[in-house]
């Protein structure tokens, strides 16, 4: 029997040539692997973070980018200033400090929630007047948001937020498409703050466990999110990659 598809249009072959890609958190780990993969795909790329002497590392590996210092958790109102389109935002700026509910205060509760929601949500408010009908936007969330921690209660609910307002940001901005990436255990500077000397060790006894038998690298969530740029089918979802980590 033959099947009817309906092709109202196709997905573009994965191309960024000259197109404004934006990535909040690019001077390491999951945003620099993804500048890395932007740019070699043609993109323009802007790199935004905290440490001026970081981006420009950044911007020197990956071949050139223009850089912004602003923190996520407060963005500055001029953050996009200079930018007259954003073809692509990545938000995947955050840090990670698992601590006991009763050894944080008022301060470090918002901190989290200003660097992981408000500050995000924040970015894509200044972002608006940027946005056109086919930019996506791409937030980050992670495991713990259904896989949780001790000592992650305010991270939990701050990245299961996210994944929520990807949702309605999905039907609120349409047609520009908002999705969130979930990422478990990768190989970043990041775990190195997390995890100091035990890194290498923890890292072997985790992918063990899993199911994909490995941890993944920064450029396997690189790949997962130009996925979500590029294909203009997919909107308001959360792609997990996180080599099946929920389901041990
Ligand atoms: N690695 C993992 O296992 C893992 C797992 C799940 C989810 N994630 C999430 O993925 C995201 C990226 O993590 P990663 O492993 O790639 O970390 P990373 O290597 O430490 O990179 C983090 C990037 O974000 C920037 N950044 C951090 N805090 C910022 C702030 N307040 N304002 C602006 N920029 C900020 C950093 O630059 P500066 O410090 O110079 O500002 C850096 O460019 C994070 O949200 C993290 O929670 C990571």
């Amino acid at each position: 029997m033959q099947i009817n598809v309906i092709q109202a249009g196709k997905n573009q072959p994965q191309s960024f040539q000259g197109q404004n890609v934006i990535i909040i958190g690019g001077s390491s780990g999951i945003g620099l692997a993804t500048a890395r993969r932007a740019k070699d795909a043609g993109a323009n790329l802007f790199l935004i973070s905290r440490n001026s002497q970081r981006l420009g590392e950044a911007a020197k590996a990956i071949g050139g980018a223009t850089q912004i210092v602003s923190d996520i958790a407060a963005p500055r109102p001029d953050i996009f200033a200079g930018i007259d389109r954003i073809d692509h935002l990545l938000i995947t700026a955050g840090t990670v400090q698992l601590q006991p509910l009763k050894d944080q205060s008022e301060a470090d509760l918002l901190q989290v929630m200003n660097e992981r929601l408000i500050g995000p949500l924040l970015a894509i408010k200044i972002a608006l007047p940027l946005l056109h009908a086919a930019s996506s936007i791409t937030l980050t969330s992670r495991q713990f948001a259904s896989r949780p921690a001790a000592g992650g209660a305010v991270v939990a609910a701050a990245v299961a937020a996210v994944e929520s307002a990807a949702r309605a940001l999905a039907i609120e901005l349409s047609p520009t498409r908002v999705n969130a990436v979930s990422p478990g255990w990768v190989d970043t500077p990041l775990l190195d703050g997390l995890m100091g000397d035990a890194k290498r060790q923890v890292l072997e006894q985790t992918a063990s466990i899993l199911p994909s038998r490995n941890i993944g690298a920064p450029d396997d969530i690189a790949q997962a999110i130009l996925f979500l740029m590029a294909n203009r089918f997919v909107t308001g979802e959360a792609l997990h990659v996180d080599g099946g980590g929920r389901w041990v």
